[in-house]
């Protein structure tokens, strides 16, 4: 998506993938920076370990927590710092990574792009409590949902997430289970599990606790397989639906945007993803 944005605005650009353990990331954001690249994303197990390693952090990355998205700034002689691409001629004296976060914003734009959902004062089930389900956990109490139930197989994770949302935002109530009555109707189901990944999974959702009959809508942040066991079984209890291609999309776009300092081609980079995920 990234290359298809690139070539759409005629930027001579060009993403590429890496992989590096761990205890490499820092020499490898270390060989970026020297080799003059304009940018990074980074994924598992990198996001969390990135945030102590940037020069500076964007407020994205310092309120959830977790950078997926680097900007290798230089300093100009006249000391102050400036995006890739405005060095074309003297290189920079000095450079500096500054480290964002893409994924949280991602997951409300594509609830509001793919579900017609507004958040607010809404009540969501969320399943999972990994990085990612901790950063949709938080995210979702701040665009001031009333309530949110989190369910995950380690229940020490959920209680602290509830913790953090008591700190942070006191106005949301947090459960830790499924919803009940009198609040057993809900307006939205996140699954946040890796389940479903491989597709032999099994749904996440433990059907004699929820019923699909208590949520209008059921979002699964997998997007490969296009319909997991848990979409498949929404979908033909009548749910309004979406897979997780949406908030890859809207990563990816902020991401261009943090880069390139231009409006991302976002139909381009649907359509790429939409070609190289799903054949289509
Ligand atoms: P990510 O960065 O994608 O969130 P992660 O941090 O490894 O990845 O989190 C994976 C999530 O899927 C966790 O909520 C995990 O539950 P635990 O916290 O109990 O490990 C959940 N998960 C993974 N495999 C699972 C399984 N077989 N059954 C239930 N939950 C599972």
């Amino acid at each position: 998506m990234q290359n298809a944005a690139f070539a759409a605005l005629g930027l001579d650009w060009r993403y590429l993938a890496f992989e590096v353990a761990p205890e490499n990331l820092r020499a490898a954001i270390e060989g970026a920076k020297v080799m003059g690249f304009a940018g990074l994303n980074l994924t598992v197990p990198h996001k969390l370990l990135a945030v102590n390693l940037m020069d500076a952090l964007d407020e994205s990355a310092r309120v959830w927590g977790a950078v997926n998205t680097i900007r290798f700034e230089g300093r100009t002689p006249q000391s102050d710092w400036r995006p890739p691409g405005h060095f074309e001629k003297d290189a920079p004296v000095e450079i500096r990574t500054v480290g964002f976060n893409t994924d949280a914003d991602a997951l409300v734009n594509a609830l509001r792009a793919d579900l017609q959902l507004e958040l607010s004062g809404k009540k969501v089930l969320l399943l999972g409590a990994g990085g990612a389900g901790r950063t949709a956990a938080l995210r979702l109490a701040a665009e001031n949902v009333s309530a949110l139930f989190l369910v995950n197989r380690t229940s020490s994770k959920i209680l602290e997430i509830q913790q953090e949302i008591k700190q942070k935002f006191p106005a949301v109530y947090v459960g830790l289970d499924y919803p009940k009555p009198p609040h057993s109707e809900i307006d939205l189901l996140i699954n946040a599990t890796s389940l479903g990944l491989k597709s032999d999974d099994p749904s996440p959702l433990d059907e004699k606790l929820f019923s699909f009959r208590q949520t209008a809508a059921v979002y699964d942040m997998i997007y490969r397989p296009s319909a997991t066991a848990l979409l498949r079984a929404a979908r033909s209890a009548g749910c309004t639906t979406a897979n997780g291609l949406g908030m890859l999309l809207y990563q990816g776009a902020r991401a261009f945007e943090i880069w390139t300092g231009k409006t991302a081609p976002l139909e381009v980079m649907r359509r790429a993803l939409e070609h190289n995920i799903y054949g289509l």
